[in-house]
């Protein structure tokens, strides 16, 4: 099994990276804002709990997205690997998250840390708010919050697996496909000395 998290601040390319990764490799695509998404379209109590959280453009706390992995990961017994994407977002999570893979005689390959500058992270939400009725990307003062969680919740996610040697940063600017070949080079490498 070859798990990858694709990490980056919001707007970095994760999803739209991850849609051809899972592709390439065969991998299950574990995007936990795509989860809560979900919960929140079906109403249920968990998305209408998340929403006014999501909506401000803070995390939801630790323990619910947890559970949701864990849950996730047990669905998928079969699975050739997983692609995390936008989890973990914490030190917690990350703890959570080996003791879930330890559990299941597997870990986490690499960590794929998309750089991006923060004007045109905020330039692609605003772009992408006109048309996407996300509520996180209508305004400037959500996206800024956003950034600011990541800045200071989310980052220590990076020192948290270079402590293992895991964490890989690739250039998040340029075109979808110069980014998608970079992304794959490193995971190419690491496949062939497995
Ligand atoms: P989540 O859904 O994870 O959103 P995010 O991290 O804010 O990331 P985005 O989806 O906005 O950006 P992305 O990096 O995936 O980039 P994308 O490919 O979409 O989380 C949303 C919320 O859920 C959080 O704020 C939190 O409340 C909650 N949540 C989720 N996970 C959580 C967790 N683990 N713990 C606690 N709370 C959690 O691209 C963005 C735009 O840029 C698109 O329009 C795209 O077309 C465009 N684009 C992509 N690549 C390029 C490129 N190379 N050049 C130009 N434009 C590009």
């Amino acid at each position: 099994m070859f798990n990858i998290i694709l990490f980056g601040p919001p707007g970095s390319g994760k999803g739209t990276q991850s849609e051809k990764l899972i592709e390439a490799y065969g991998l299950i695509h574990l995007s936990t804002g795509d989860i809560l998404r979900r919960e929140i379209a079906a109403a249920t109590p968990l998305g209408l709990e998340a929403k006014s959280v999501m909506d401000k453009g803070n995390l939801v706390p630790d323990a619910v997205v947890v559970g949701m992995i864990s849950s996730a990961l047990d669905k998928n017994p079969q699975a050739k690997g997983f692609l995390f994407d936008g989890f973990p977002r914490t030190e917690a999570q990350s703890v959570a998250l080996d003791e879930l893979l330890a559990e299941k005689s597997t870990e986490i390959g690499v960590v794929l840390a998309l750089d991006v500058c923060q004007k045109e992270l905020v330039k692609r939400l605003l772009h992408r708010g006109l048309t996407s009725g996300r509520p996180d990307d209508v305004n400037e003062a959500i996206i800024s919050n956003r950034i600011i969680e990541y800045q200071t919740k989310t980052m220590v996610v990076a020192n948290y697996y270079s402590k293992f040697g895991k964490v890989v940063h690739v250039k998040g600017e340029g075109t979808v496909d110069e980014i998608f070949v970079s992304l794959r080079s490193e995971i190419d490498k690491r496949l062939s000395i497995k």
